[in-house]
């Protein structure tokens, strides 16, 4: 595409179940907002939107742990995730949500198009089914053995292993995730998407036609599922959390997550439109608009395979032009994970290092996964702190401003004639804007960051060099000339790096005293038009980042170690199989006291207890001695199973059992109501 007249620029939509961590930030967010705050720079047409995807299982999972509503859910995380990303910097032009009404109107919409355009398969085959649970186990609803790569805990849709999309039918060995229970088959009817009549087409799109400028990674892995052979996708699901199918016999089904999800791109950017009063179609619908996908390698098959395939069977949409997904990023050495709560959430990070979003920023994009999966750790976050932000940039910066309110009260000095050394900066400086350019476009975040660090370095090696502290006693008048040059190294640094540090940007130019850089300021940075003339009053030196302490990393490392220990001691059996409310009624549970108490000769954990459960005085026997002596156990009040079978123990008939509690050192403890209100014979219930 030779000169897009807009960009629509989409950024996964985040699950509702739970805050955004760094893995997120640094495979998607971050590149995302850099290559939209970039493309404002220059004055581009952009659209990047968001939202939350506030369907799917890991919704409901997530409700029913909690013993909530997937509402509550993700009323919850959606104002946690919106207000930690905005807080961070991330320049969304819109945040829906897949919840908003325009959504479900678009994604509705969408589905009965299809469907009149007769780009559905309909048909009612055999489904995995719980029976207990009286649910279908799609999706993550159920586990088993990837036919892939043989991983033991694939999802029913995709095996988080090697990134393979499947039909739950496919597992091997599938087991309910709500009871764990062995499936059976019962029949039902879904509609499906033939991505088998796109397999052409799509190959030929991607394979053929982006094989110079999609990254090799999305490349590899499209090109594997091609191979395979696509299969028809079922695009509906018999659950009652989502969007309900809006076509004859769609009753009690709604739209398969991955179905919708993509289509609040599309919902978001009417949303901001409407918001606007500007149309929305041309981002989508115009062929010189550039769509660009920003998703972590798990979204590859949906961004790459089934969402286009969907916009190719409606006919009118553009396609994205790049999906740039990058890898992962592991925290610590580990891969990072929601629920042993192995992350950095961002929420968090907020709160603990208010005003260093751009060290996080920094670090991120720094050791961004673009090639191969990253880790990030809090040593090296301290180190390129310390050692880059501090060291190179902030150090050129305070230089630059100390220097020149010292020598000139603020105000820019009239530069003499350059030198060499002075033009050759000067020159370098002008380059910058299409070096940092030209990797930004490629995607190479990284890249693009170091560079501009290069140019920082060029400023403080150009000091170093010129050493002004020392010319200011010998010759004065050079080092007008020096901090004049310096200053516009300083100017060019607050242009370029604002798509990488928009905080830092906006700290330099109120320090500089300059404005927000208009549309053309980026090919501009080091042109004559756009240097700090002499006469121009900066203000006073304020830090740009300051050093992260080694205690600082402590407390997130000692956090970190926590909630390993938390993770382990969490650790509980396996519970035992599902009951039914019927047989938890088959338990007759009283409340009682223990009244007599001896041990049973030659055993060591027997006592023979005289027991009053409010209906008689019984005699049980218990297997405590070995934690409590016969003495002390007199008096105790104490819950008794009392309709257990009699059985003979040592010669002694046992009328019942004592529910006790088993500590993590092998004591045991009494359970007892809290109350000594509470009457003997009291039933649980
Ligand atoms: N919620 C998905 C995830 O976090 C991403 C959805 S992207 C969209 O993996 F395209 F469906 F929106
Ligand atoms: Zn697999």
């Amino acid at each position: 595409m030779q000169s897009p007249k807009r960009y629509t620029i989409t950024a996964a939509l985040p699950y509702t179940n739970g805050p955004v961590h760094i893995g997120h930030l640094a495979g998607v967010y971050v590149p995302a907002d850099i290559y939209a705050r970039y493309l404002r720079m220059k004055g581009k047409d952009v659209a990047f939107v968001c939202g939350s995807d506030e369907h799917g299982v890991p919704i409901t999972l997530k409700a029913k742990a909690e013993g909530t509503t997937p509402q509550a859910i993700v009323d919850k995380y959606h104002e946690i995730i919106k207000n930690s990303f905005a807080e961070f910097g991330i320049s969304f032009d819109n945040y829906s949500r897949t919840s908003a009404p325009v959504h479900h109107e678009t994604a509705s919409e969408f589905f009965t198009d299809l469907y009149k355009k007769g780009k559905f398969i309909e048909e009612t085959s055999a489904q995995l089914y719980d029976e207990q649970a009286k649910q279908f186990l799609a999706d993550r609803f159920v586990v088993g053995t990837c036919p892939k790569c043989g991983f033991e805990e694939s999802y029913g849709d995709q095996c988080e292993n090697c990134g393979t999309s499947h039909n739950a039918q496919d597992l091997i060995n599938p087991k309910s995730v709500i009871t764990g229970n062995k499936p059976t088959m019962k029949e039902t009817k879904h509609w499906y998407l033939p991505l088998n009549e796109y397999q052409d087409w799509l190959k030929q799109w991607i394979l053929v036609g982006h094989k110079e400028d999609w990254k090799a990674n999305v490349l590899g892995q499209v090109k594997s599922w091609v191979d395979d052979g696509l299969k028809p996708r079922a695009v509906t699901r018999d659950l009652d959390w989502g969007i309900p199918v809006p076509v004859e016999g769609g009753q009690g089904k709604v739209l398969y997550v991955w179905f919708d999800a993509p289509i609040g791109y599309i919902s978001s950017t009417k949303e901001w439109a409407a918001e606007r009063g500007i149309d929305w179609e041309p981002y989508w619908k115009d062929k010189d608009s550039k769509l660009v996908h920003f998703i972590g390698k798990d979204n590859i098959v949906f961004h790459c395979i089934i969402f286009p395939s969907m916009l190719k069977a409606e006919g009118s949409y553009v396609l994205p032009e790049n999906v740039p997904a990058n890898e992962f990023l592991n925290l610590e050495g580990n891969k990072i994970s929601t629920s042993k709560n192995w992350a950095v959430w961002l929420h968090e990070y907020l709160l603990e290092f208010p005003e260093k979003q751009d060290v996080l920023r920094y670090v991120l994009t720094a050791n961004a996964p673009e090639t191969k999966d990253n880790d990030f750790t809090w040593k090296d976050y301290q180190a390129r702190n310390n050692n880059e932000l501090v060291a190179i940039f902030g150090n050129f910066i305070n230089r630059v401003v100390v220097l020149t309110n010292k020598y000139y009260q603020g105000v820019i000095p009239e530069p003499g004639p350059l030198s060499a050394t002075d033009e050759e900066t000067l020159k370098q400086l002008t380059k910058y804007p299409e070096i940092i350019a030209s990797s930004i476009e490629r995607y190479r975040f990284r890249e693009a960051l170091s560079e501009l660090m290069n140019l920082a370095r060029l400023g403080n090696k150009y000091l170093a060099e010129e050493e002004p502290w020392k010319k200011i006693k010998t010759d004065p008048e050079r080092v007008q000339t020096i901090m004049y040059v310096a200053l516009q190294v300083a100017k060019g640094l607050s242009v370029l790096c604002e798509p990488f540090l928009p905080f830092t940007a906006e700290k330099l130019r109120k320090m500089l005293h300059i404005e927000k850089a208009g549309t053309s300021a980026w090919e501009e940075v080091g042109k004559e038009k756009s240097l700090l003339p002499a006469g121009h009053a900066i203000g006073k030196a304020e830090l740009l980042f300051s050093k992260v302490e080694d205690k600082e990393i402590q407390i997130q490392i000692d956090k970190l170690e926590a909630s390993k220990t938390a993770d382990a001691s969490a650790e509980v059996p396996e519970q035992k199989d599902t009951i039914g409310f019927d047989d938890f009624t088959k338990l007759d549970m009283r409340v009682g006291t223990i009244l007599e108490a001896e041990k049973i000769p030659k055993t060591k954990k027997l006592l023979k207890l005289k027991v009053d459960v409010g209906i008689d005085v019984r005699t049980i026997v218990s297997g405590i001695a070995e934690s409590f002596s016969a003495e002390e156990v007199v008096g105790q009040r104490v819950i008794v199973l009392v309709n257990l079978a009699p059985r003979k123990l040592r010669g002694v008939e046992s009328q019942g059992m004592i529910l006790m509690s088993d500590t993590a050192d092998g004591k045991l403890s009494f359970i007892e109501p809290d109350q000594d209100s509470v009457s003997n014979g009291e039933r649980i219930s």
